[in-house]
């Protein structure tokens, strides 16, 4: 039986050969099991991130949440894959001490076999930093570390388990946070594209953006900034044809 496999999850393969896992506490998979892990990280916010943000010499990224640390590692993969200058600072909070200790015994794709001796260092105390990177894992409550930040960052990947099963990662009085943590040019990436999550962004005055790409179900990028190369979704309209739908609250 595989190492990382214990009675909170099962490790499963996903559509495009990558491995994710299956929370049996929170009845989810980590990632869609049919975009695949990969590609989800990959197309629904590293490359929606970095297309407006790719020209900043220090990025300031917001992993919500590290879970099996997909979107961190993608960010890594993407920056020397492309050989960017930036210097990228990654900050994600991760409730289940348990699961970032394991995670050097997750088989990730051989696209991180060269961040090995970081997803080590991750599992065993919770940072890394070299001349290009700063990572840290905070072992908490997300709802708590966002608030330690003001007007700080350039990306929030917002990567919490669904609406329904982790309601607190997704309100209105969150997203107000997360906004107040975020610049005003700042960019968020999301797999949801419900209509209460896009409320609980749009009455928090951010923009909400199509994001779309072939062979991968279509996501949501948001920013208080206009952003050229995504189409804007009418919330008006939206709201308009749905005048009962409310955000999520506290
Ligand atoms: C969908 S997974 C994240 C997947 C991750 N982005 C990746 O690429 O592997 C959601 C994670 O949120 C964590 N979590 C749930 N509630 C949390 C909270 N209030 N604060 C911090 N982490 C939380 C869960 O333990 C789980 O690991």
């Amino acid at each position: 039986m595989d190492k990382f496999n214990d009675e909170l999850h099962e490790i499963v393969l996903s559509e495009d050969g990558s491995f994710t896992a299956y929370s049996k506490e929170y009845d989810e998979h980590y990632h869609s099991t049919k975009d695949g892990a990969m590609k989800e990280s990959l197309f629904k916010h590293v490359f929606p991130a970095f297309k407006i943000k790719e020209n900043q010499d220090d990025i300031n990224i917001l992993d919500i949440c590290y879970g099996l640390g997909f979107n961190t590692l993608a960010t890594l993969h993407h920056h020397k894959k492309n050989s960017l200058n930036s210097k990228l600072n990654i900050y994600s909070p991760e409730l289940d001490a348990t699961l970032i200790s394991s995670l050097k015994d997750f088989s990730y794709p051989p696209e991180f076999d060269e961040f090995k001796h970081i997803v080590l260092e991750l599992c065993e105390h919770g940072v890394y930093k070299d001349k290009d990177f700063y990572i840290e894992i905070f072992i908490g409550d997300a709802r708590d570390y966002v608030r330690e930040f003001k007007n700080k960052f350039d990306i929030v990947y917002q990567d919490a388990f669904s609406p329904s099963s982790n309601p607190t990662l997704w309100t209105l009085e969150y997203f107000t946070d997360i906004k107040n943590a975020m610049k005003k040019d700042g960019v968020l990436t999301t797999y949801s594209i419900s209509l209460a999550t896009r409320l609980a962004l749009f009455k928090n005055g951010f923009n909400l953006y199509v994001n779309s790409a072939e062979g991968i179900r279509t996501a949501t990028v948001a920013s208080e900034a206009l952003l050229q190369d995504f189409t804007l979704v009418d919330m008006e309209h939206k709201i308009s044809c749905n005048p009962d739908a409310e955000p999520l609250r506290d």
